[in-house]
């Protein structure tokens, strides 16, 4: 979307193709704190998130930088935004499955910033920091980078099945469903950690049945073939049930802290539930999702990314 066009019902970059690198940060309010404390910091991050973009794009549109903004249930309501809230905008609960369970965690705001440009990314992270240290803390920070050609750091290409064109919009942008949040759209997002020993120790053959992918050529198997626990036969629910992902790896050698910045966008927050569900309950039930055993959800956290409009009415 351009970010600096005038219409209403604006979104932000939601659907933006993935690019080079990106930060996660999720950020919690300061305990203590009141309304009349974290609102002002509030509305000057809304004007200070459409300034970057602004910026950004006019400065240096072939870095590709955005930032996507997106809130949280328990933030919404404590900076008396609007109300009805989003139609499913809640705090994320927990799902557990026999074997493994998607944990929810606590997040007030997440950025989503992302960059071809590593310099972009990490200013518009400082920038958002001091704005933001004032008020809250900064719980996560993933800098996640392109593996090859859009791998996960499990070797296999991640993001192919995702919505093209304007499927994009469609799948990831609220329409008529909730027409006083026309333009946002919810974000989810799970910090994962693999287990690359235990996941090296398998031959390639083994790996593409955890997929249901050929791990050279991304081909996905046939019907007959996909063991009916591939992590692409659980989170395949349907042609009219997508989502829009933007998965990062990211990796550090001396802690061993490895993994997949997991992070979607979708008109409905249900299709994504229904992908959890497969996943970590499995279907039918107690045929849970084999990337499972190689990765464990550390944060789980569900966020309602308002239209540019709204952003822009936040900032006051
Ligand atoms: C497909 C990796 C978690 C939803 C894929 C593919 C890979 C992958 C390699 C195949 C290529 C593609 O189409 O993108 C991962 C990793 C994860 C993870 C490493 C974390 C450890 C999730 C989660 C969800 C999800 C939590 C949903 C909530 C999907 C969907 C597809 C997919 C919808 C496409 C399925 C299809 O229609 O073929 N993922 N994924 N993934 N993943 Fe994941």
């Amino acid at each position: 979307a351009m970010v600096n066009s005038i219409s209403t019902n604006n979104p932000q970059n939601v659907t933006d193709y993935p690019n080079n690198n990106t930060y996660f940060l999720v950020w919690n309010f300061k305990e203590g704190l009141t309304t009349a404390q974290i609102k002002p910091v509030f509305q000057r991050l809304c004007a200070l998130v459409i300034n970057l973009n602004n910026s950004a794009l006019d400065r240096f549109p072939e870095s590709k930088a955005s930032c996507v903004v997106g809130i949280g249930y328990d933030a919404w309501l404590q900076l008396e935004l609007p109300k009805p809230l989003p139609k499913e905008l809640k705090n994320f609960e927990a799902i557990t499955g026999g074997k493994h369970t998607a944990v929810a965690t606590k997040g007030d705001l997440h950025f989503h910033i992302r960059s071809d440009v590593k310099s972009f990314a990490f200013d518009m992270s400082s920038i958002i920091a001091d704005c933001m240290n004032e008020i809250a803390y900064c719980v996560v920070e993933v800098q996640g980078f392109r593996y090859w050609d859009s791998r996960s750091i499990l070797g296999f290409v991640d993001g192919t099945e995702n919505p093209h064109g304007t499927d994009r919009d469609y799948f990831a942008v609220i329409g008529e469903q909730d027409p006083a949040y026309k333009g946002g759209s919810y974000q989810f997002v799970q910090k994962y950690l693999h287990d690359l020993d235990a996941w090296k120790s398998l031959s390639v053959e083994e790996q593409e049945k955890v997929i249901g992918r050929s791990r050279t050529h991304d081909i996905e198997m046939s019907d007959d073939v996909k063991p009916k626990n591939a992590h692409i036969a659980l989170a395949n629910v349907g042609d009219d049930l997508k989502i829009v992902r933007d998965n990062m790896p990211f990796g550090n050698v001396a802690t061993n802290e490895m993994g997949t910045y997991f992070i979607c966008y979708a008109s409905t927050f249900t299709t994504v539930e229904k992908m959890l569900r497969n996943m970590f309950i499995g279907n039918p039930v107690g045929n849970s999702d084999r990337i499972l055993d190689f990765s464990i959800a550390t944060t789980g956290s569900l966020f309602f990314v308002p239209s540019l409009d709204m952003l822009n009415d936040f900032a006051g």
